[in-house]
């Protein structure tokens, strides 16, 4: 018999006496090994397409901090690299691409055998991770991921993206779902690799007009989910429309996922109405982290108080930051795990 995974518990609606925690970015800068390993591996991307390492990384924080889950070392900017936009990582600045700037300019493009590195480093993990531990893989929700892709990187506010929509409102709604596509081959071949839970980032959900909601975020992230769960209907997708506000409320419902991720943006008040209606995931804020003490101890408390009689997953509102000290996170995992 298996061991029970408490965030697959979780998902299924179960309310725990101590929840499943598992932190956005758990792997990367703030951890020295991590460090060591990207130092090794030359750069990020190549960390990305080298299995063994990429695996490492992984499991890094699982060692360190028994944390309930790992997530895959990758990124969403792996799909626009492998369909040819010439991702690079440039130190100190963040990704860049060649721009898209029509969806015809991707016609014809295939993941190909370019994310098979992630799919070995997928069944690396799930061989050296405990029974009990849950292992995630992830996409970005294609508005995020075409928000990066127009605007050949990152941006302030992704204005490339606004005349794009307003230009050509078709063409960009072929765009997303060109992205829903490829997303629904990526996760599923993560599924057949040994993920167990899917997580879909929309860290640009904040951004999007009331009038297009639908078009551009609810409808991808539904197409998604349907065209994952035609092939692995027992998946628990969760989904994170970052900076969403009231629309996060209703959100499970209108795209399908099974859970929804919650940034610190979220009042406790508007995560115990969302919990309601799905097991939630949050939310505290990745500067209590850095700040520690007992600013950190009482917002634990505080989410944990309103959240803990429900199906709950305790994470970040956002990813971790570099300059997090690991102290803070030892701490938190106490905090997190007394009752
Ligand atoms: O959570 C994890 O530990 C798994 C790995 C993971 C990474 N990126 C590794 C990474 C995940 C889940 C992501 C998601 C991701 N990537 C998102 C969605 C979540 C969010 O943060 O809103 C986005 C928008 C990206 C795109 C991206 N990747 C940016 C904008 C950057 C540069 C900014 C930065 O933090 O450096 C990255 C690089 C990146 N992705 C790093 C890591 C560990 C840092 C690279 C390094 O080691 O130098």
């Amino acid at each position: 018999m298996e061991m029970t995974k408490k965030l697959l518990s979780a998902l299924a609606g179960e309310s725990l006496a101590v929840p499943p925690l598992w932190l956005m970015r758990q792997a990367g800068r703030y951890l020295p090994e991590y460090r060591a390993v990207r130092a090794q591996a030359g750069s990020f991307l190549d960390l990305c397409f080298n299995p063994a390492l990429a695996a490492e990384v992984t499991l890094q924080p699982i060692r360190r901090f028994d944390f309930d889950a790992a997530i895959i070392f990758a990124d969403i900017l792996l799909i626009p690299a492998a369909l040819g936009c010439n991702l690079r990582f440039v130190e100190g600045e963040g990704p860049r691409l060649d721009p898209v700037t029509r969806s015809a300019q991707l016609d014809g493009k295939e993941l190909g055998t370019q994310l098979d590195p992630v799919y070995a480093a997928l069944r690396l993990v799930r061989q050296d991770l405990a029974v009990d531990k849950a292992l995630i893989g992830f996409c970005g929700a294609p508005f995020t991921v075409v928000c990066y892709m127009v605007s050949g990187g990152g941006s302030k506010d992704f204005s490339a993206v606004d005349q794009y929509l307003v230009r050509d409102r078709a063409d960009f709604l072929s765009l997303l779902d060109i992205i829903v596509a490829h997303s629904i081959t990526y996760l599923c071949a993560q599924v057949a690799a040994g993920a167990e839970v899917l997580q879909v980032f929309e860290s640009w959900a904040g951004l999007v007009r009331p009038e297009d909601w639908q078009d551009c975020v609810v409808q991808p992230t539904a197409k998604i989910v349907a065209g994952v769960k035609a092939v692995y209907p027992h998946i628990p997708i969760i989904g994170f429309p970052r900076g969403a506000g009231g629309r996060t409320y209703g959100f499970a419902k209108a795209t399908g996922v099974n859970a929804v991720g919650l940034d610190h943006s979220v009042t406790l008040d508007m995560a115990a109405a969302v919990q309601t209606q799905c097991p939630v995931q949050g939310n505290l804020d990745p500067a209590m982290l850095v700040e520690g003490g007992a600013a950190q101890a009482d917002a634990v408390r505080a989410i944990k108080t309103k959240l803990g009689a429900g199906a709950f997953i305790f994470n970040l509102g956002h990813g971790i930051t570099p300059d997090t000290p690991i102290e803070h996170v030892n701490a938190l995992v106490r905090q997190v795990r007394e009752i």
